[in-house]
Order: C-alpha cells, then structure tokens, then sequence
C-alpha cells in the first residue's frame, strides 16, 4: 500500500519528467523521490525518447541502466539542460538542504552545471527555517573527521560521524565519511556555508544556495510549484 508521502512523490516526479525534451544532457539525482522520477523518465526512453543521462551517485546510475537510459559516467559534462533532484527541506528562498542520502558532492557538481535544476518533493521537505529539524549533512575526508567534526562544533552545530545500520561507517560513492550536523536552526544559510568550506578536510556541505531554479511539490494530490 503506497501511503499519502508516496503519491506526494509519484506525483512531483511525473510532472517534472514532461520538462524533459528529445535529445537533452539530463541530470539525474539520487533518493527515493528520484526513484520514481527514473522509472517515468525510463518509460519515455523505451518510447523513443533520446536523452543522456548525467547519474549522481552509483545507485542512480545502476537505476537508469536497468531503465535502459544511456549514461555518461566518466566525467560531469560542462552544461547539463535539466536536473531533477530531491530535497531533505527547501525554504521559500529555494535554499536547500541535501545530502540525506550521502549523494550530495556529486549533487552539488552536477547542479552547478546545470542550465535549469529542478527539485521534486513531498509536502514534509517544505520549512520555514532550513535545519530545525534536519541534520545538516557534511562530506569529510576520512583522514581529517575528526578535526572537522571540532571545528564544526565551534560553529555551533552538533556533528556526529554516519553510521550504518551494522554500526559500520558510511562511506560515499568519493570513498569519504559524512558529519550530519544539528544545528538549531540555520537562519543565515549563505553565512554558514562561507564558513564551512573553508574548513580545510571539508569537502562539500550539504547547503544548495542559488542552484534550484523550481521545486515541484506533491501535496495531498495536487501538485505545488516554487519559483525563485
Ligand atoms: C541524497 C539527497 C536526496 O535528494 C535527499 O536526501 C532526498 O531524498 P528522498 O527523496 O529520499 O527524500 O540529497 O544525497
């Protein structure tokens, strides 16, 4: 039984995939909304749709080859047309949080070569104050966790290394370790991610300023558009 969050999300990822158009560079992210937003953008490639797809973690790239979506793998292209891509929160300034899933230094890589970046989601993503009530994910080399992890205390966040559920560490797909990060709230979210990335070890954050163009949001049945 697919509960109400569910069709929130088949709903945002049917509307985003009419955006898609023959003969696009098409990023695509990687999450549980993005699951969807795969298996309709494949149901268009086995109709004669030609695109190339741009996979933001190994996950999403074996996805799409089971879609048959032809992949470009080796390196990010200079310009991507579109991106879809989910969201842990956005606000109303279309200011993100993500990285939920541990994708997001080649979500950010891949938005950042993105002509228009579109962001699907349930109606839990949308917040008035990003980080209230998420964990703000941070990408870390191994070598330097736990310097990070002191520096981001001094910050006021509370950091604490991923785990798996057999207690294992969760590494990415970059072979490195992510610091979820509470904050109490991060009302000043530019502030705080000029001085995240200047943590040497720090390798990407999880904040995405200025890179959604739209949100698309299911809620209970209709879909809701977010423009900047
Ligand atoms: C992965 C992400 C995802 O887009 C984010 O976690 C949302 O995932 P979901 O659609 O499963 O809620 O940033 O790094």
């Amino acid at each position: 039984m697919v509960n109400d969050y569910e069709k929130e999300k088949v709903l945002a990822a049917q509307e985003a995939v009419k955006y898609i158009e023959d003969g696009m560079v098409v990023g695509v992210g990687s999450g549980t909304t993005i699951v969807y937003f795969i298996k309709y953008l494949g149901e268009r490639v086995k109709n004669g749709l030609n695109v190339i797809a741009v996979p933001t973690s190994d996950e999403t790239a074996d996805l799409c080859k089971n879609e048959g979506i032809t992949l470009v793998t080796t390196s990010v292209p200079i310009k991507i047309d579109v991106t879809v891509d989910g969201a842990d929160q956005f606000d109303m300034k279309l200011r993100l949080i993500k990285g939920g899933g541990g994708a997001l230094l080649r979500e950010k890589i891949v938005a950042s070569a993105t002509k228009r970046e579109i962001i699907i989601v349930d109606s839990r993503k949308k917040v008035d104050v990003l980080g209230e009530a998420f964990a703000l994910p941070v990408e870390v080399i191994p070598l330097a966790w736990f310097k990070v992890a002191q520096e981001i205390k001094k910050l006021n966040g509370n950091p604490v290394l991923r785990l798996k559920s057999d207690s294992s560490y969760f590494i990415t797909d970059q072979g490195n370790y992510i610091l979820d990060c509470k904050f109490d709230s991060i009302p000043e979210p530019e502030e705080l991610a000029t001085k995240l990335s200047s943590i040497t070890g720090l390798v990407e954050h999880g904040l995405f300023i200025n890179l959604a163009r739209e949100v698309i949001m299911g809620k209970e049945g209709n879909v809701y558009y977010f423009k900047h």
